[in-house]
């Protein structure tokens, strides 16, 4: 039988014009001489392979995905030598007997278990621009049909219990063939007879992996039938649209010969094929346990987590109390913080000791990770030197009063530090750069190391051990991601990728970009952002860049004057366009409002689809983010920036319905099912983060992630993350914004939302400022990077990647950003003023600095509409500032030591 169609098919006009064309073609070829054949069979040749090449594209059931021209292949020998286009293997329709399909997916890549046993696949092609069936989510119709189960307990209850019969599906959101069946399926069970005598269940098998993968789910869609009181299913049934109509009857099969075990044949047919075996407790019980032992090898509780749970276990042998799982962390840490306020009261020293104590506890609660280091690295909570020790204990003091439980995890850090990160650092070095990348903790690149020593991990897409077990790994993260950010497997998909950057490549590169295409940004993207326009035009369309004032009108005030009208395009499909935005800004670290997300959503239409992409690498690692609140198309991120370790994974994590959109040109290693050498044929992988990661995936660091992830959840989860970099940001901003020259000038020029009242909701952890001379005029940031590098502290100047919030905040024009090109190389060379003209109001002629400038114009009645109210003057305007950026390890110490030493030495200073 034919394959499945899966191409955009040809119009017929083009159709109409090939036919009438091609003997033309042929006969002129014919008349041609070919060169180094003999003439007439060269020429033959020739022409009947144009002729076979372009019948191929004629043929309807056309399986090749982005099927090109087979232009300037060299000729070969006969035609019927000539490949088939479609392989045997994909001629066996298991799904559908007219129009597309992806039905008989094999699922081995899901959760590297061995080779399908399911009929060869059919498998899909990305080609085919699917768009309103997606966002009517299929899965979710006829719900009244369905039992839906989203937990391993409620499967198990839903297939032991009650009289009927139970008919569970196995389905993927992804899962086109899944699609195509689903409102047959539900058609056929809505009859009240059937429903009488079976119960219909559905499962998700990107929310149950390791479930499917125990039931033996390896190809969708697929349902199995469970009689209550029998171990196991009964029988599986392929349920491909072209089998669908077999269902009713395989069920009355079953339900008309109870007590009979049963098989199903190759077409689909149910037939008994001897007695059930009594039902069987005792088999029961060692399925069960069966079970268990495959969720230990596999999935979220493996080797590791055992030797983790032995060694837990030994802990509360020996008499500790606070239990082994993760949820131990945060009590723990919570009966810390109440004991923490009695420690403020305690000198430093004192507190420090309670700390430890206290933290050896946590520690031995949570299975040794966070435990102290052998060779701890100095106590923290003192004066740093240099500084006055009674006012280092006053500040200490007040900040604990008024931050204490936000601060610190309950109190632990200041004794986890020293051995967790500051082992690695000098006594007075202060890392301030977390926005740049996060550092990584002791206890959780010994657990990385543990498990690396401990197991073997072979390269990915294969069914032997150790690639079965790395791909058990990497899917146990994929889900741990997933979890992290609230996202249901169901509607998002987790696809690894360099970085954050290449996650940005990919979208830009794969996006459906048309003529009417609109690329619209917010100005104070990353750089990394900015770079997709390249693409956006490439593809015809254009790019605007935007401030928050228009996003506020657009996407949530309604503001028509923002809806981009395509023109009208050949193309019959919606006109797909981003808007892209930081969720944390990575200059200033303003974070702008996710409301942004539905509010641009709502401006589609019909024919012209809005489509959102958050840049949420500098706002994840200190900041939560809850996709079942928020639902962003695509998101962004490296996992170095959240906890230090692994450099070289990022993610993207995508709405499911929207990977058919995306176009994906190259291929290669996992993303292909098949592939041949000579034909231009090739068939992606069916499931979205498959087909989207190209080569083998860095698989042991993406392993590594999952300890990053349990590392952050030790605290007590991003939340406690969150409360903890604030404290520090609110007393940091408060401490260097009320630094004042002994003229009364202010120090520093203090970039973002730090002075708002609602400054927790809109600034995340960045402080990014000028310091600024007696006289107002601007110091050199670059001098200061160099002393306070000298000085211990580890911070960022220069523009941040982020151009459009850099310029902008320094008042610097794009033209003279431009008139720059050829003169600076980057960050590290000499240019770091830019000297220009400026309109200064008449109040302000001695003006000197763009920041005295910025001050006048806010403080007078200025109105460039009036010329003779402004006079030009040249001043030097910076092209870069400094950036202090906190993370989750952060102290009070760096804090104070870093706002201590600026006073110390900048104050008064004009050089
Ligand atoms: C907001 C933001 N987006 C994107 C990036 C790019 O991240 P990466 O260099 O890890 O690809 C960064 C890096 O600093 C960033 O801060």
């Amino acid at each position: 039988m034919q394959a499945p169609a899966v191409t955009t098919p040809i119009k017929p006009k083009t159709r109409g014009w090939l036919v009438r064309t091609l003997p033309i073609l042929v006969l002129v070829l014919l008349l041609l001489p070919v060169p180094d054949l003999g003439a007439g069979t060269g020429q033959a040749i020739l022409g009947l392979q144009l002729f076979h090449s372009a019948m191929r594209c004629l043929r309807p059931q056309q399986l090749q995905a982005r099927q090109r021209p087979s232009v300037a292949r060299p000729p070969i020998p006969t035609v019927t030598q000539h490949q088939p286009a479609v392989p045997p293997s994909c001629q066996v329709d298991t799904c559908s007997a007219s129009g597309p399909g992806f039905a008989g997916q094999s699922l081995a890549s899901t959760w590297g278990s061995k080779p399908s046993l399911a009929p060869p696949s059919a498998a899909s092609s990305e080609t085919t621009v699917r768009t309103a069936s997606a966002d009517k989510r299929w899965w979710n119709q006829d719900k009244d049909l369905w039992v839906e189960v989203h937990t391993e307990e409620e499967f198990r209850r839903e297939v032991s219990t009650g009289d009927k019969l139970v008919a569970v599906d196995f389905f993927a959101t992804w899962c086109h063939g899944c699609e195509k069946s689903y409102p047959e399926i539900c058609r056929v069970i809505r009859d009240p007879e059937l429903r009488k005598q079976v119960k219909f269940v559905k499962v998700c098998v990107d929310e149950l992996k390791n479930l499917a993968k125990a039931e033996g789910v390896t190809a969708l869609p697929r349902m199995l039938v469970y009689r209550p009181g029998h171990a196991g299913p009964l029988v599986g049934l392929d349920v491909p649209y072209s089998k669908v109509r077999y269902l009713r009857t395989n069920l009355n099969v079953i339900l008309n010969n109870p007590g009979m075990a049963f098989g199903a044949d190759p077409n689909g047919f149910v037939t008994p094929t001897g007695k059930l075996p009594p039902p069987d407790e005792a088999a029961r019980a060692a399925a069960a346990k069966a079970l268990e032992a495959e969720q230990l090898q596999s999935g979220h509780s493996g080797l590791f987590e055992h030797l983790m749970k032995v060694a837990n276990n030994n802990n509360n042998n020996n008499g500790n109390s606070n239990g082994h799982n993760d949820k131990a962390a945060p009590s723990a840490a919570a009966s810390i913080s109440t004991s923490s306020s009695q420690q403020h009261q305690q000198p430093a020293a004192a507190a420090a000791a309670a700390a430890a104590a206290a933290v050896k506890s946590v520690g031995a609660g949570i299975g040794g990770l966070f435990s102290p280091h052998p060779h701890p690295h100095p106590p923290v909570c003192k004066a740093p030197p240099g500084a006055d020790a009674a006012a280092y204990e006053v500040a200490r003091q007040r900040f604990l009063e008024e931050h204490g439980e936000e601060y610190g995890y309950g109190g632990i850090i200041d004794s986890l530090y020293p051995s967790e990160v500051g082992v690695r650092m000098a006594p007075n070095e202060h890392y301030l750069d977390y926005t740049g990348s996060s550092v990584y903790c002791q206890s959780q690149l010994d657990a990385v190391f543990a498990e690396l020593r401990q197991c073997m991990f072979g390269n990915p897409h294969s069914a032997n051990p150790s690639s079965s077990f790395t791909s058990e790994r990497v899917e146990e993260v994929r889900d741990m991601v997933l979890r992290h950010f609230n996202a249901s497997p169901a509607e998002y998909q987790v696809v690894f990728t360099k970085s954050a950057t290449d996650g940005l490549k990919l979208v830009g590169e794969t996006f459906p970009w048309t003529e009417g295409s609109m690329f619209r940004y917010l100005r104070e993207n990353h750089n990394s952002v900015l770079g997709i326009r390249e693409y956006a035009l490439q593809g015809g369309g254009a790019f605007q860049a935007v401030n928050e004032s228009f996003v506020e009108r657009w996407a949530l005030q309604g503001d028509p004057a923002g809806d981009h009208s395509p023109p009208n395009t050949r193309f019959p499909a919606p006109t797909y366009s981003l808007f892209a935005f930081p969720a944390e800004d990575n200059f200033a670290g303003v974070k702008y409002p996710l409301e942004w997300v539905r509010g641009v959503q709502s401006r589609s239409s019909d024919s012209h689809r809005w489509l959102v992409m958050v840049d949420a690498a500098a706002f994840v690692p200190t900041q939560p983010l809850d996709l079942s609140q928020v639902p962003v198309d695509f998101v962004d991120l490296s996992f170095y920036k959240m906890f230090g370790y692994p450099t070289g994974v990022g993610a993207l994590i995508v709405k499911t319905s929207l990977v058919s959109l995306l176009r994906k040109v190259f291929w290669g290693g996992g993303t292909v099912a098949l592939a041949t050498s000579e034909d231009n044929f090739h068939v992606l992988k069916c499931r979205p983060s498959d087909r989207l990661e190209d080569g083998t995936v860095a698989f042991l660091d993406v392993i590594a992630v999952k300890h990053g992830l349990r590392a952050l959840e030790r605290l007590g989860g991003i939340r406690r993350v969150q409360a903890h970099v604030t404290a520090l940001t609110e007393w940091l901003y408060g401490r260097l914004a009320g630094l004042r020259h002994s003229n009364g000038q202010p120090m520093l020029a203090i970039f973002g939302k730090h002075h708002l009242p609602n400054h927790r909701q809109v600034q995340g952890g960045i402080v990014n400022f000028e310091l600024l001379k007696p006289d107002g005029s601007i110091f050199s940031y670059k001098t200061f990077e160099k002393e306070a590098a000298a000085a211990g502290f580890h911070v960022r100047t220069g523009a941040e990647c982020n151009p459009g919030a850099c310029y902008n905040y320094l008042g610097v024009q794009e033209s003279e950003v431009e008139s720059l090109a050829g003169h600076k190389e980057g960050c590290e060379d000499d240019v770091e003023f830019i000297r220009v003209q400026r309109p200064v109001a008449e109040e302000a002629q001695d003006a000197i600095s763009s920041a005295d400038l910025l001050r006048s114009i806010a403080n007078s009645n200025l109105s460039l509409a009036h010329p003779a109210a402004v006079a030009l003057k040249w001043m030097e305007v910076p092209l870069g500032s400094v950036r202090v950026s906190l993370g989750w390890w952060s102290t009070f110490d760096d804090v104070f030591a870093f706002a201590d030493w600026v006073e110390r030495s900048y104050r008064d200073r004009s050089a």
